[in-house]
């Protein structure tokens, strides 16, 4: 199969809204990542993501919608979920709620909810409008590596497993959607995102993260959200975070960068701008400035991806402060360290 980017002009979303009529997949922007879509009616169209993905069977899709009322067609929309609808959609929030029997088991790996999403991209937002269907769509990459945010990206994972790709150019956000659990006694988020628990807890109460969200799971521990179980977001070469004073973890990485070199093996630092002084003379990349944490975010999926391009086997990266978006940085860091966390 030929896969083509394309600037999202009139005619370009007209073709991708036929491929998504047809059965078809689409990669579309959206303000958090770039998604793989299909229609999320079509079992056999859906089936179509998770081949093309190499994603596991048991891990449920988010569904997008154009408005809130085509959300209504899809699950019971709650009270709590209407208000936080009408607070952050569009936007980085993905909503669990009970899912209605329109939904193909495949879309939501049969489970008793369904996710769905109004994404805050008007590339994405007129594709949905044009084909007028729900499109789920996970994270546009292959299972395993870090969420896309440039066409390039999906170009680099997908190529010849998606005949078009609209190119929409960097994604604004960088992490993907809070993904909060509606079907519970209290909203639970299960995967931290663009939209964070303070601001979820100004619109309803008792907003809570789960606490499986950030850490490892035990042996024989179920996921609340089947996606955190799997590996994620790694680079190829050995990340490992480095916590504490930052005294104490620049020290920790520079020993921990001498031990590697020493070794023969190729060391990078991932740090935010303000460190970079500190370093000088050490091959480092930079992820954003730690003063301004959504610059981290929309910095960190491409500098994973950089370190593969480099070759680094060992990666050392600072810990960044986990309030904020610096709790959703911090869930992706902890995966793709695989968990491998130094106390400085
Ligand atoms: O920002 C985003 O959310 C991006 C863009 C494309 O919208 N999408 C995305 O999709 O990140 P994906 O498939 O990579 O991640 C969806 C996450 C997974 O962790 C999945 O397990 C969880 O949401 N999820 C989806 N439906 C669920 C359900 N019914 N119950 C529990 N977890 C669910
Ligand atoms: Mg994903």
């Amino acid at each position: 199969m030929h896969t083509q980017i394309c600037p999202p002009t009139e005619h370009a979303i007209r073709r991708a809204a036929k491929l998504l009529e047809d059965g078809g997949l689409v990669a579309f922007p959206t303000e958090t990542v770039y998604g793989l879509g299909a229609n999320a009616l079509d079992a056999r169209a859906v089936k179509k993501i998770f081949q093309a993905k190499g994603r596991p069977a048991d891990n449920p899709l988010i569904v997008h919608v154009a408005s809130a009322a085509a959300a209504e067609e899809l699950c019971h929309v709650t009270e709590e979920a209407r208000l936080l609808m009408r607070a952050f959609w569009p936007g980085p929030l993905t909503l669990l709620l009970e899912k209605k029997p329109v939904v193909p088991d495949v879309t939501n790996a049969g489970l008793k909810s369904v996710a769905v999403r109004m994404p805050d991209h008007p590339v994405a937002l007129k594709l949905l409008t044009a084909c007028g269907l729900p499109v789920a769509a996970p994270s546009a990459n292959r299972s395993g590596r870090p969420s896309p945010t440039t066409a390039q990206h999906v170009m680099d994972d997908l190529k010849g497993r998606v005949p078009l790709i609209l190119d929409g150019g960097e994604c604004r956000v960088g992490l993907e959607s809070t993904v909060l659990d509606m079907t519970g006694d209290t909203p639970a988020i299960l995967r931290p995102g663009g939209v964070t628990p303070e601001m979820l807890g100004a619109v309803v109460p008792g907003v809570r993260v789960a606490e499986t969200a950030m850490r490892p799971l035990k042996s024989g521990e179920t996921a609340a959200s089947p996606g955190m179980r799997h590996t994620h977001y790694a680079p190829k070469g050995k990340l490992t975070l480095v916590e504490g004073k930052p005294d104490a973890v620049e020290a920790a990485c520079k020993r921990l960068y001498s031990e590697a070199e020493e070794g023969g093996q190729k060391a990078c630092l991932l740090v935010a701008e303000e460190r970079l002084p500190v370093y000088s003379g050490y091959n480092v990349c930079p992820l954003g400035r730690s003063s301004t944490p959504e610059t981290i975010a929309h910095a960190l999926f491409a500098a994973l991806r950089e370190m593969d391009e480099t070759g680094a086997q060992v990666i050392l990266c600072e810990a960044v402060d986990a309030s904020g978006i610096g709790l959703a940085v911090m869930n992706r860091l902890r995966r793709a360290a695989a968990f491998r966390v130094v106390k400085a």
